[in-house]
């Protein structure tokens, strides 16, 4: 039977790694996904025929309560909401191996008779883990507006109160470690690790929120990679150094793209999670306003238009009626090429999730790097719900709090059109000086709207 079930999770293990060699790309995203869940699916049923489980009904209850509540919001969660659910769900997940490494103090006697490196790894577990999950649930109440999404800090006493819960959870583990086995120990120490979680994350600014969770993925993978090592179960060290190793360069990827460092997302006070007004200094400065006329007039002239989608396109739902459009124009032999940028909307891959939904042959997908040198050669740079990814400050202004970030050059562009609701700014709660461009006009109005107005117009044409 051992050797079974090492074969099962040896298949398993496989399993994972194709079906993650499956989400390096749109095109294999979905297939990679099920191969993973297929691999997960094969490791659990390998557990549950480990010799000596039992409680089955305990165990039939957890799958029924996790189906229960699991598959209806993974179904229902709009996309725009994703980055909270994966918050969600990933502090579960270092909740369960905070729980787990317990559980496993209580059966061994406070690692009593077990070798250093069983407790070690426990006690690394059951920190990372308790600030996975504590963490992770800050970032899903700012995400979700349960609480602000603004930098919420304790002041000067901040440091010193990060320090301190550090210290208590470290020396617990320290005593339990070399031999306090009183419980009260063991809580002690998950309570501070939680603290910590919380009192790190408070102070991170909504915007940066995406790149938390992905540090807090991290986390939560090398917590089950511990607790794997501590528990002699290999399919938890390998999914979890997976999930650690895929979360660290994730993380490091967005913090790249948006110009930040590791260490100054997590020392918090970016982004504000809500649009605030356009223009801090109250000056009212001009802008030249368009009409979908106009826009459908001036696009179906050019030979080559360039879509820029942001948060707004996907807010607004517009993909759908944004590929009509682009067919449309197609049809009226016009080149039209999609810019991604890689942090565009609140999660990674956002725009190119929402695009492949609506058959976006994925050729039209450009990259920034590649679209930015064509910017020059295009007629009209279209818009859609786009803000601080366009914004110049960020090559032009060292006091921006994005300056540094690389943009979608759409200034580059012989006219720029920019579909969004009103003057406010996008998510980094600036203004965004394109808007205010010679070659600029401003759309006003949601983008579904105001897309399927220039729909019926290019019909009309
Ligand atoms: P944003 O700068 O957030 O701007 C989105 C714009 O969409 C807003 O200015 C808003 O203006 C407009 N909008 C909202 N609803 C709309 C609707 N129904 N119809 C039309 N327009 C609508 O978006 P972006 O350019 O995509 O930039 C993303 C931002 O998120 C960056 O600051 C980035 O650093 C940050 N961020 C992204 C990620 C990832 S991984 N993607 C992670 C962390 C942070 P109105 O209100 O005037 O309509």
């Amino acid at each position: 039977m051992t050797t079974f079930i090492a074969v099962l999770y040896i298949i398993s293990f496989a399993l994972f790694i194709y079906g993650l060699m499956g989400l390096t790309g749109p095109r294999t995203a979905v297939r990679g996904n099920w191969i993973a869940a297929v691999g997960m699916g094969i490791a659990v049923i390998a557990t549950l025929l480990t010799p000596g489980m039992s409680n089955w009904l305990l165990i039939a209850l957890g799958v029924a309560i996790g189906v229960v509540v699991g598959v209806p919001s993974a179904r229902k969660v709009k996309m725009t909401a994703m980055p909270q659910m994966v918050a969600l769900f990933n502090g579960v997940g270092g909740g369960a191996v905070a729980l787990i490494a317990w559980v496993e103090f209580r059966t061994t006697d406070g690692y009593a008779h077990e070798p250093a490196y069983v407790a070690i790894a426990s006690l690394f577990a059951a920190i990372v883990g308790s600030i996975s999950f504590w963490g992770s649930n800050i970032a899903f109440g700012k995400l979700q507006e349960l609480i602000s999404g603004r930098p919420i800090t304790l002041g000067k006493l901040q440091q010193p109160v990060n320090a301190l819960v550090l210290v208590a959870a470290v020396v617990l583990a320290v005593v339990i470690a070399t031999g306090g086995d009183a419980e009260l120990l063991m809580i002690g120490l998950l309570v501070a690790a939680g603290v910590l979680g919380v009192v790190v994350v408070l102070p991170i600014g909504g915007a940066d929120m995406p790149v938390v969770i992905s540090l807090l993925n991290a986390l939560t993978g090398l917590s089950a990679a511990a607790m794997g090592l501590a528990l002699d179960n290999t399919a938890l060290i390998v999914a979890g150094m997976i999930v650690g190793a895929s979360g660290s360069i994730l993380t490091n990827l967005m913090a790249k793209a948006m110009n930040r460092s590791i260490p100054a997302i997590v020392a918090g006070g970016f982004g504000g999670g809500t649009a605030v007004a356009s223009s801090g200094s109250g000056e009212v400065r001009p802008v030249r306003s368009t009409s979908a006329s106009d826009t459908a007039i001036q696009m179906a002239y050019a030979n080559k238009v360039v879509v820029v989608p942001g948060y707004g396109m996907a807010v607004a739902q517009a993909q759908h009626v944004v590929r009509e459009m682009a067919k449309l124009l197609e049809a009226k032999g016009i080149t039209v090429a999609y810019a991604i940028h890689p942090v565009a909307g609140r999660m990674p891959g956002h725009m190119n999730v929402l695009l492949a939904e609506a058959d976006v042959p994925y050729e039209q997908l450009k990259e920034m790097d590649e679209i930015n040198s064509e910017f020059a050669q295009t007629d009209v740079a279209l818009v859609i719900g786009a803000n601080d990814v366009t914004n110049p400050a960020a090559e032009t202004d060292p006091g921006s709090p994005i300056y540094g970030m690389p943009i979608l050059k759409v200034n580059h562009s012989r006219s720029v059109i920019v579909l969004k609701r009103s003057m406010s700014s996008g998510f980094a709660g600036i203004d965004n000086e394109l808007f205010y461009d010679a070659k600029t006009s401003m759309l006003f109005g949601d983008a579904k709207s105001s897309v399927g107005e220039i729909v019926e117009e290019l019909k009309a044409l």
